[in-house]
Parts: structure tokens; sequence; C-alpha cells
């Protein structure tokens, strides 16, 4: 590409806006025939960054008309009580989507706690057998986890073609980097799932139509590494120091933004990329929950 080629930015902020509409209305249907679509947050312990998360996940519930219950429980809670909140929201016909914000602390089973959310409550996606479905040819989840489908949403938003392309995911992570590599090749691109012992990861990025960085890296992705005319899709949220803001620090993801939408055909920025849209498909999802209660 010429030096003057600059990227189309994928707009985030404005592709969730528009789902949030639409769950909006959807939720003031739902009200209509009586029935409150509501998401039970469970956050255990005082991680600084989860009770963000959970803060803004419960503000953008309230925006459009999902009523959110929060369950703050402190660090040494035991698994029996987590087990038992997790059961309690299962039996509850006014929770429709139960999220489990992760990580938990160490001492806490994880995989236990997850498989014991209804499936059908299950607004996160992150059920062994909701996992397991999206890993099979002719099966579907119930639900599919918020930040690989909003990343599929904005790749096609932005008409990224699929069939054929070479899709290649940095990142093997249960919540973003397998599930992303799942959905990919459910839309029949050639996947490739790349961590931290992949070899020479320029030379296999450098093939990549589609590239799904996740890694939570600042700036791992160097410009030269990108394939003209890529689809670019960042994740990662790092804050690095920043002495000219106002808080000392920045946001940037894991690419290098400035030299890669010389060279990318679309890219996401960091911030107001994927990240807008991981609340907005949460609200998705719990909608659609509330709407399948009534069948
Ligand atoms: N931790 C990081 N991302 C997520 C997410 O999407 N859902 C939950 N429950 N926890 C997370």
């Amino acid at each position: 590409m010429s030096l003057e080629h600059i990227a189309t930015l994928i707009d985030g902020r404005a592709v969730a806006a528009q789902i949030r509409a639409e769950v909006a209305v959807r939720a003031a249907a739902l009200a209509e025939r009586g029935v409150r679509p509501g998401l039970a947050a469970v956050l255990v312990g005082d991680n600084p960054a989860s009770q963000a998360y959970v803060r803004m996940k419960r503000k953008a519930c309230a925006e459009v008309g999902i009523e959110s219950f929060y369950h703050e429980l402190p660090a040494q809670t035991t698994q029996a009580e987590l087990e038992g909140l997790v059961e309690a929201l299962n039996a509850r016909s006014d929770v429709h989507g139960i999220l489990v914000q992760l990580p938990l602390p160490a001492h806490l089973d994880e995989q236990r706690v997850l498989s014991l959310i209804s499936t059908a409550k299950d607004v996160d996606g992150f059920h062994p057998l909701n996992i397991g479905r999206l890993a099979m040819k002719g099966r579907e989840p119930d639900f599919i986890p918020a930040t690989p489908a909003g990343i599929m949403r904005l790749l096609e938003a932005y008409q990224a073609p699929f069939a054929g392309a070479n899709a290649v995911v940095l990142g093997r992570s249960n919540i973003v980097g397998m599930p992303c590599a799942l959905l990919l090749t459910k839309r029949d691109c050639t996947v490739t799932l790349c961590h931290s012992r992949t070899r020479d990861l320029p030379e296999v990025v450098r093939h990549a139509d589609i590239l799904v960085a996740a890694v939570g890296r600042p700036h791992m992705v160097k410009g030269d590494w990108i394939k003209p005319g890529a689809f670019v899709i960042d994740v990662g949220t790092n804050r690095v120091p920043d002495p000219s803001a106002k808080d000392g620090s920045r946001l940037v993801g894991d690419v290098d933004f400035e030299a890669a939408r010389r060279v990318a055909g679309a890219i996401t920025p960091v911030p107001g990329g994927v990240g807008p849209m991981t609340i907005a498909m949460l609200l998705e999802n719990t909608v659609k929950a509330a709407e399948r209660s009534l069948r």
C-alpha cells in the first residue's frame, strides 16, 4: 500500500450504539408483555478491573431497560456459597441471564461454577456445553461469548470476506481467542490460532486476511506484519504510561495502530473498537434469553 493509504476505521461505538438501540426496542416490547428482562451479575472479591467492568455492564443494562441484580461477594466466599447463589439465580423467573465475572479468586473452581449455570441463562456463553456446541459442526450454542460475538458483528458490518479467507487469531484464551477461532471456522475461514509457542509469528500474521489480536501485549503486532488490505481487529486494552495524558496513562491495543493503519484495509481503534461491542452483545444475549423465556 502507498504511503498515503489509510485504512477504514471500524467504528465499534457506532455499531454498538445501533445494537443497544435495537435491544432497547426489544426490551420495551417484552415489558409490554409483562416481562422485564433481568441480568444477574455476580462478582467475587475486589479485583478493581472486574469491579469496573461489572459497573459498566450494570449501567448499560439500565440504559436499555434491562433490570440488573448485583451480587457482590467477599474474596473468601466458599465454593458452596457461590454454587448456592448460582442455583438460586437459576431458579428465579425474574433473572433471565446470569454472569459470573471472571477471573474468580484462585481457591474457587471456575469450571464447576460455570457448569452449574443453566445453559438457557448462560448469557456469557461460557458453559462447557455452549462452548462444545460452538466447536461442533451442525450444532448451535444457546449463547455466543460476548467479545467474540462482537468481533464477528464488526467484521460483518464492514463486509469482511469470510469464506476461504486466512484468519489468524493471536491468543488462545477461553474468553476470546478460542471461541473466536471457532466462530471464524464456522464462517468458512481457514483459521490459524497462534500463542506464545508459535514459531515465526510475524510470518504467520503476514498471511492473515483477517487478524484478531487478543494477547494483552501493547503494540506487539508491528505494521510490517500486516498483509496489505487485511481486516485487523485489536482486542488489546493495555494501559501504558503517557506523561502527556491527564492521568499519566492511556489505553493502547496489541497492534501498533499508527503503523498498521497505513497497511490494513480496515482496523479497529483502541479504545472505541471491540470494547463497546462486548457490552452490547451481552445486552443482546440477555434480551434474547428473556424472549426465549416466553416461548
Ligand atoms: N472477564 C473478562 N471478560 C469477561 C466476560 O466477558 N465475562 C465475564 N463474566 N468475565 C469476564
